[in-house]
């Protein structure tokens, strides 16, 4: 069974298709990276499937329950409940800059999820414990280097027990050194079997975490494969050039 179906997505603002009939496909446990050129549509297809964006036309769904259609967002118990089940990490972090670590990990489980703030304080702690920033719980935003801001941000998104978290470029706002503290956390992820859609721009990266690669450009999917064959032989003369390999 899938966990994640994507039917014939189709997405634009005004004159510009950003989505021409994406359609996609992912199973419990599996780790799908999304490379390919800016501009291409990779943020969008994600903000579709987190709902932050309604698509025109196709189908969204999530443990076989649809939670997007065209032109609108499904507003159903069932439905509601399903999305809760999707984190989403973005490349600027997106914290609450007036809320401390805690209050930030916290807020969605007490308000979203209705569970006791003394659970949540646990839950935090041994998330915070498992990104290595317990002694940050009571620092504002401000204070943390950009590498803690993520690692934060995916100890609040994995404090909602996700079944699926999806990366935007989680790393395009760190330098190198702060990019590997961020990658050994998603890496331990993908150990653990969590489901995870990333898109990222670190080639190696995705080749190693990877069970499936989705090269997209202008708004399509132009190859879908596994790693190994992606990166040394692509099919489509445009991957093998954005890879350097033509
Ligand atoms: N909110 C928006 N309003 C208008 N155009 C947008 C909006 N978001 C994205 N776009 C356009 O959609 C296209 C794809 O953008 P995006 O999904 O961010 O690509 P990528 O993440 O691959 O760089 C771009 O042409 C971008 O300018
Ligand atoms: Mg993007």
């Amino acid at each position: 069974m899938n966990l994640l179906t994507l039917s014939k997505i189709n997405k634009s603002f005004d004159e510009n298709e950003v989505l021409k009939n994406v359609s996609l496909s992912l199973k419990k446990g599996e780790v799908i990276s999304i490379i390919g050129p800016s501009g291409s549509g990779k943020s969008t297809l994600l903000r579709c499937i987190s709902g932050l964006e309604q698509m025109d036309s196709g189908l969204i769904e999530f443990n076989d329950i649809t939670i997007a259609a065209a032109k609108k967002k499904i507003i159903n118990i069932k439905a509601i409940d399903a999305h809760k089940k999707i984190g989403m990490v973005f490349q600027n972090f997106n914290l609450f800059p007036h809320k401390t670590v805690l209050e930030n990990i916290i807020e969605a489980p007490i308000i979203v999820n209705n569970i006791d703030k003394k659970d949540a304080i646990n839950i935090a702690k041994k998330l915070l414990t498992k990104v290595d920033l317990l002694d940050k719980i009571n620092s504002y935003p401000c204070t943390l280097s950009g590498g803690q801001k993520q690692r934060i941000a995916i100890a609040r998104a994995l404090a909602m027990s996700p079944e699926l978290i999806l990366f935007d470029e989680p790393t395009s706002a760190l330098d190198p050194k702060l990019t590997s503290e961020v990658l050994k956390v998603i890496r331990n992820l993908a150990l653990e079997k969590i489901s995870l859609v990333v898109v990222t721009h670190e080639m190696e990266f995705a080749r190693e975490i990877s069970d499936r690669i989705i090269f997209m450009e202008n708004g399509e999917i132009l190859e879908t494969s596994t790693p190994d064959l992606l990166f040394s032989n692509p099919k489509h003369p445009r991957i093998k050039q954005f890879l350097n390999l033509a």
